[in-house]
This record gives structure tokens, C-alpha cells and sequence, in this order.
């Protein structure tokens, strides 16, 4: 517990002995319960919670645990308290990564897990980039130096995949953007990227415009196999996702016939080591800051509305990436 001269905590002393989060339930649904609120250690500090995004990932995770779990990767906010080794002041906007429990009013972190956020970027916006962004850029860089390079994304009406096909567009690729509805619905999301390809009966449809250096699948399944076909003689594939499935065949043959070509996984949940997220955001915050990135806001709501927007984001009821807000800038 704070000590009750902590100068944060005082005024706030009765919101903060239980505060809201949300839950999952017996039944499996998200909702808005109460929790203990975080006493950050010695190395964290302590973020009033503006928004948070959704991701796939993290709502899979939530149905295969027991009720009472806490989920929550990406968050954007306020710090409300400095940590003791420094980092941050109190009043910085910052944007954050956690492992879980991100989805409440307060969450507690790593310095090395946040980055400041600009005025000139919105709180909303920047809380879709953590883990989508971190771990397309990881794949990005996998990729080494891509100017004027062929480059296939496949999921690019997703969180992932999209920030993957802007920052390979970014590093100076050539990128074909894979997407399983008709181009069209997602060619304003996508500007920028060379080509939209609608891989609606299979990826057949993206080989013309290879080969391709560097492949970026965060669909697993068939569309994996196939896309190992599409790679040059020293490309590289990274795989990321598993949306289509977990399991592909692959014609090893071919694959290995294409030359020196290789299959890499990334897993960006790594970077809550180490180093931590916070530069790899840092980059990525100044891709917003200067409009060279776009933030993938394909649906805004009240926390309330968890269980919902989970619902809409699983089912793929809109494109890009859902933002919830938690709390108010003052
Ligand atoms: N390795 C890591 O560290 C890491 C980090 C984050 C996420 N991931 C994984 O990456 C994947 C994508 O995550 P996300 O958050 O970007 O998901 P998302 O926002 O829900 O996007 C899913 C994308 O996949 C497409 N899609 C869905 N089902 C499909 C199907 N059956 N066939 C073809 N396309 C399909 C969607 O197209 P529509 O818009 O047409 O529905 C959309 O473009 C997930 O498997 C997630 O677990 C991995």
C-alpha cells in the first residue's frame, strides 16, 4: 500500500482502494469489474488510463482462461505517478505495453515499456500501436534494408497486417497488400500501398506480382503454404499469426528448390524483456507524430461496450483496429 503521504495517492485515496477493470466471467464474457488498484514497484510507474485498443490475440487468450482473469495489452495515458528510478514525470502522455490486465482505469508498467506521446497525437490514435505495431515493425526489420523490393502483407485489413504494409510502404518497398474483402472497401485504409489484391478464394491471386523478398503472414493455413511459393531465391517468409489456422503443409521441395529462402516466427511479447517496447514505440510514435503513419481506427467506444466490440473485432465486423476509452484528458 501507498503510504498515506504519498502525494498522488491522498486526494484520490477513496477512487483508488478498488478501482474498475475489466474481467472475464464464468460464461466467458468481458465486463467491468472491481480490483485492486495497482501499487506500482521501485521500476514502474503508475498510468491513468485514457484508452486502450483490442486486439485478436489477447480475446482468445481471454476465452481459454478462468473467470476473473484480467486482459488488456495496449493502453495510452496519463502518469500519475513517476517511478522511483526516475523515467516519465507526472502530467506525461505516454503509450504502453503490458503483458496483461491493460484494460482499467490505472495500470502500472515498466518505464521501459511506454513512450511519450506528442501533443500533436491524439490518445485515442496512439493506443493502436502497441503490440500490432510492434510486431509488424519487427517484421519489417526482419526484412533488412527494402527499397524498391517486393514485399507481400496478408491479414492488411487487420491490425498486423496493416501496420506491417504501411511500414514496409514506409521502408521503400513495393508492397502487395493481401485482404480477404474487395479491395475496394479497403483502398482508403491502405493508401499509399502500391497494390490491393482480394485474396477472397486464396492468395492464387497475389503470385503475378511477385516474387517477393520479403512475405509477411499473420494468417497461417493454406495462405502461409502458399505464400512460400511466392518468395525469391533469398527471401525471406515471417510469420506471425495464425488467423486461418495453426497448421499449413508446406511443399518442402519447392521451398527449398527456390534457392537459399527462409521461414522465420517473431513474437513480439519478447520485447516485455530486455530492452522493452517503449523504443520500438518510440519509433513508432514519431511515425504518427510526423503523418507518415496513419493510426487504423476502424471503430471508437466506451469501455462499457467490451464485450460488444470484442464480439464485432473477432467476427470482423469492421476493418482496422477497435479503441476503447477509459478515461478523460484533462
Ligand atoms: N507474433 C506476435 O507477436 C503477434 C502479435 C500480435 C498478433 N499476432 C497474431 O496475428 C494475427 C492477426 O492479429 P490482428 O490483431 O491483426 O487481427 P485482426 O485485427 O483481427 O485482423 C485479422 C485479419 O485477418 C483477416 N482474416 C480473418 N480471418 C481470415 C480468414 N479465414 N482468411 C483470410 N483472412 C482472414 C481479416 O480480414 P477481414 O478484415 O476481411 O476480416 C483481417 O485482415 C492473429 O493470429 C494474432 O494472434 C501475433
Amino acid at each position: 500500500m501507498a503510504s498515506s503521504s504519498d502525494p498522488w495517492r491522498n486526494p484520490l485515496q477513496q477512487e483508488l482502494d478498488r478501482m474498475r477493470a475489466v474481467v472475464t466471467t464464468e460464461s466467458g464474457e468481458l465486463v467491468i469489474g472491481e480490483v485492486p488498484y495497482p501499487e506500482p514497484e521501485q521500476h514502474q510507474l503508475l498510468v491513468k488510463t485514457i484508452a486502450v485498443s483490442v486486439n485478436r490475440g489477447e480475446l482468445l487468450r481471454a476465452q481459454a482462461e478462468k473467470a476473473g482473469f484480467r486482459p488488456g495489452w495496449d493502453f495510452s495515458g496519463i502518469v500519475v505517478r513517476q517511478a522511483a528510478i526516475g523515467g516519465p514525470p507526472v502530467g506525461s502522455r505516454v503509450v504502453g505495453m503490458r503483458a496483461i490486465g491493460a484494460w482499467a482505469e490505472y495500470v502500472r508498467v515498466p518505464v521501459t515499456s511506454v513512450a511519450l506521446v506528442p501533443p500533436e497525437v491524439g490518445l485515442e490514435e496512439v493506443s493502436t500501436l502497441p503490440i500490432a505495431g510492434i510486431t509488424a515493425l519487427g517484421a519489417v526489420d526482419l526484412g533488412g534494408p527494402l527499397i524498391a523490393r517486393k514485399v507481400l502483407v496478408t491479414g492488411a485489413s487487420g491490425g498486423v497486417g496493416y501496420f506491417a504494409a504501411m511500414l514496409a510502404t514506409i521502408a521503400g518497398a513495393r508492397v502487395t497488400a493481401v485482404v480477404r474483402r474487395p479491395a475496394a472497401e479497403c483502398a482508403d485504409l491502405l493508401a499509399g500501398v502500391e497494390t490491393i489484391v482480394s485474396a477472397s478464394s486464396g492468395l492464387e491471386a497475389a503470385r503475378s506480382g511477385g516474387p517477393y523478398e520479403l512475405v509477411i503472414d499473420t494468417l497461417g493455413g493454406q495462405t502461409l503454404s502458399d505464400a512460400m511459393t511466392m518468395l525469391t531465391p533469398f527471401g525471406k517468409c515471417v510469420t506471425v499469426g495464425v488467423t486461418e489456422s495453426s497448421h499449413s503443409t508446406i511443399d518442402v521441395e519447392r521451398f527449398f528448390m527456390t534457392g537459399n529462402a527462409t521461414l522465420q516466427g517473431l513474437v513480439a511479447m519478447r520485447d516485455l524483456r530486455g530492452d522493452g517496447p517503449g523504443i520500438t514505440l518510440e519509433r513508432l510514435v514519431h511515425l504518427l507524430a510526423t503523418g507518415r503513419l496513419r493510426a487504423p481506427v476502424g471503430k471508437v467506444a466506451d469501455w462499457e461496450a467490451i464485450d460488444e466490440v470484442a464480439r464485432g473485432l473477432i467476427d470482423r465486423s469492421f476493418i482496422g483496429k477497435a479503441v476503447l476509452r477509459i478515461g478523460q484528458e484533462d
